[in-house]
């Protein structure tokens, strides 16, 4: 008999159902008995004791489901310590419902901030097993995250929708991609859309080098030119700033996003015709695709093997092309970027697409 707390934490994407029905049928076939205690809300189910009990029923016909069944929040592992409007001491609260259900095991579905509290919970003696979500692919220890391939479907057919009226119209088309510490996205589905200059954090950009591979699109005669612009993209001498300077200059920022900015520059440069398009959380939303189908299934099936020969304080991942599991702290507090140097942006150089740089 075991007892599995299950939650989904920080921004939705998809495929989390599929990697909970994963978890749950693999479980299910190791194990003769089993209670599931879905928390509701992301940690703060667990934090308030909000939670369901689920069947295998409750996992049936969700494969394809977008969203969380199990809803989800974001708690910033900052405020951990934090005690909330009520006084509440978050941590002590969380362990207390773990240890009054007698659970065996949380198994937590989440992005960067979720594995720093889910590494917190371990250290603080509770056995943690979690899965790597986003579609942001920024989780250090794993070569991808489910929700990814979906979201790169998601903007590349945003990004091919607007060929064709840029091309009608002769225009200059922004796209801008979710994504603000990582270029991931943006790059994938720029690549796959055919855009003619990405903008991506990890590689600042310099205006000048914009207008030039616009004005050199236009000496050959193209009729338009796409860009793909990464949320948190950062021209070169933001990125020279220090993180306080930063904020400081964005307070008074007048644009709703960099790709507004971006776009006015252009205009103002080019006297071209500018317009910007931003997917935005479509690029989270809907049915997950076949890969991240497969993916968030083979990750749920090996965590609910480890779950079962109780092997706990793991993350479970993808590296070369082969299912793994790696230490929570490993993984806890670090960002996997994008380098500037892999082959992926050569080559994209090499096919002519201009980084800003
Ligand atoms: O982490 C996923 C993500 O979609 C990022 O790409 C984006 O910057 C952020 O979440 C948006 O957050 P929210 O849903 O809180 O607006």
């Amino acid at each position: 008999m075991k007892r599995i707390g299950m939650l989904t934490s920080g921004g939705d994407c998809q495929a989390l159902n599929a990697a909970m029905r994963g978890v749950v049928k693999s479980l299910s076939n190791c194990l003769s008995d089993l209670e599931i205690y879905g928390f509701l809300d992301g940690f703060r189910g667990l934090i308030y004791g909000d939670y369901r009990m689920l069947s295998g029923r409750d996992f049936s016909g969700i494969l394809t489901k977008g969203g969380t069944i199990l809803g989800s929040s974001r708690t910033p592992f900052k405020t951990l310590d934090e005690p909330g409007d009520d006084g509440i001491n978050k941590v002590e609260a969380m362990k207390k419902n773990y240890r009054d259900l007698s659970l065996d095991c949380l198994v937590i579905l989440g992005g960067n901030g979720s594995h720093k509290t889910a590494n917190r919970l371990r250290e603080e003696g509770l056995n943690i097993v979690t899965l790597p979500k986003t579609i942001d692919n920024d989780l250090y220890g794993t070569d991808m995250t489910f929700g990814f391939q979906s979201a790169v479907d998601i903007a590349t057919g945003a990004i091919d929708c607007i060929h064709t009226t840029a091309d009608s119209h002769r225009r200059i088309f922004i796209v801008e991609i979710m994504g603000h510490k990582t270029g991931w996205l943006t790059l994938n589905a720029g690549m796959a859309g055919g855009a003619d200059i990405i903008l991506i954090p990890e590689i600042p950009y310099e205006m000048d080098k914009i207008i030039n591979a616009i004005e050199e699109r236009d000496r050959k005669g193209s009729k338009f030119t796409i860009l793909a612009v990464a949320e948190g993209a950062l021209s070169k001498d933001r990125a020279a700033l220090s993180k306080r300077e930063f904020k400081e200059l964005m307070k008074d920022y007048p644009y709703p996003s960099v790709s507004y900015e971006i776009a006015d520059e252009i205009r103002k440069r080019t006297d071209r015709e500018v317009r910007v398009t931003v997917p935005g959380h479509m690029q989270r939303g809907g049915s997950p695709c076949p890969y991240d189908r497969v993916f968030a299934s083979r990750l749920g099936a090996e965590a609910g093997k480890l779950i079962a020969e109780e092997e706990y304080g793991f993350m479970v991942g993808i590296r070369n092309r082969e299912i793994v599991k790696v230490p929570l702290a490993e993984v806890a507090g670090k960002l996997k970027t994008l380098d500037p140097g892999a082959s992926i942006v050569k080559e994209a150089k090499l096919l002519g697409i201009s980084f800003g740089d």
